[in-house]
């Protein structure tokens, strides 16, 4: 590794232009997806998950491989970290093997820990706090759907979560509205400076996207989602968008929970265009990140 490394953990941390860079970056590499850039040839990336995943581990996997790299997944029970070995350890280790490290573990801290003691970029792909590949993928969507996501009205209704905490971080960088609909009791869950209602419908009005996620995050499996029923996606609440609004879910939905069968399913629904977003947008991360290893992006 060459250089300053650059890790990719949280959006505040990175800086506008750069993230408006590689969003710009996975547009063009989507453009060409049939004939990729061999620009990961010879690199290799590990990817350790202590919690299930589909798309990210998907995502990331065949992006390196179409750009020409290999990869290691490593799941929780497969490997000595979590164990007896400890962070700055595996983190020294891998840093030999690989040339980049994409991790998804429930704790930020570890994560950052990990970071520290790394030699080589590690990629943040989720915790309990942040999930900003997905937020990535996501306004590439808005982008192609809507033209820009500045100025746009972003609404979320359900609880505050790692999502969501992403979807604050992109207002500020890429400056959109957003406004959160939750239960009152949920209401200092609402970091501070956060636009917020206990009213969906009032969300909804003149939004142009309308965004949820599972009610139920990884983990919080026996939680009471009664309070959030009146906070689900359906048609009553997409009437009161703008034309042409999107509804968003970054996946896996709760079937039929925190959106109806009727919206998900419905033109205005771009879930299944944002998840094939990853996929682009993960190559223009792994690019920037290892770009500093000596990948030139174009
Ligand atoms: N949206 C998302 O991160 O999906 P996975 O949990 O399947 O990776």
């Amino acid at each position: 590794m060459t250089g300053d490394i650059r890790h990719f953990i949280n959006l505040p941390d990175i800086g506008a232009d750069t993230l408006k860079g590689i969003i710009k970056h996975a547009h063009a590499l989507k453009a060409e997806k049939f004939q990729p850039p061999q620009i990961m040839e010879g690199l290799s990336l590990a990817m350790v998950f202590d919690k299930l995943s589909t798309r990210t581990r998907v995502s990331f996997d065949v992006a390196m491989k179409q750009l020409g790299g290999h990869t290691i997944v490593m799941s929780k029970g497969e490997m000595q970290f979590g164990g007896a070995e400890s962070i700055e350890s595996t983190a020294k280790v891998l840093s030999r093997y690989v040339d980049c490290i994409m991790v998804r573990m429930s704790d930020d801290d570890k994560l950052l820990e990990l970071a520290k003691y790394s030699d080589v970029p590690v990629i943040n792909g989720m915790t309990d706090k942040s999930h900003p590949c997905q937020i990535m993928a996501d306004i590439m969507t808005i982008e192609e759907k809507l033209g820009s996501a500045q100025g746009k009205k972003i609404a979320w209704f359900g609880d505050y979560n790692n999502v969501c905490q992403s979807y604050i971080d992109a207002s500020a960088i890429f400056d959109f509205d957003f406004i959160m609909a939750l239960p009152e009791d949920l209401n200092d869950n609402v970091p501070s400076g956060v636009s917020f209602t206990n009213d969906a419908k009032i969300a909804a009005k003149n939004a142009d996207v309308l965004v949820t996620d599972t009610w139920v995050s990884l983990g919080q499996e026996g939680k009471d989602i009664q309070k959030f029923l009146p906070y689900q996606v359906n048609s009553e609440l997409m009437t009161l968008a703008n034309d042409g609004a999107i509804f968003m879910h970054c996946l896996p939905i709760h079937e039929w929970e925190e959106v109806s069968e009727a919206v998900a399913k419905s033109p205005a629904s771009v879930i299944y265009d944002e998840a094939e977003n990853r996929l682009h947008a993960q190559k223009a991360i792994l690019a920037w990140c290892l770009d500093g290893a000596g990948v030139k992006l174009r």
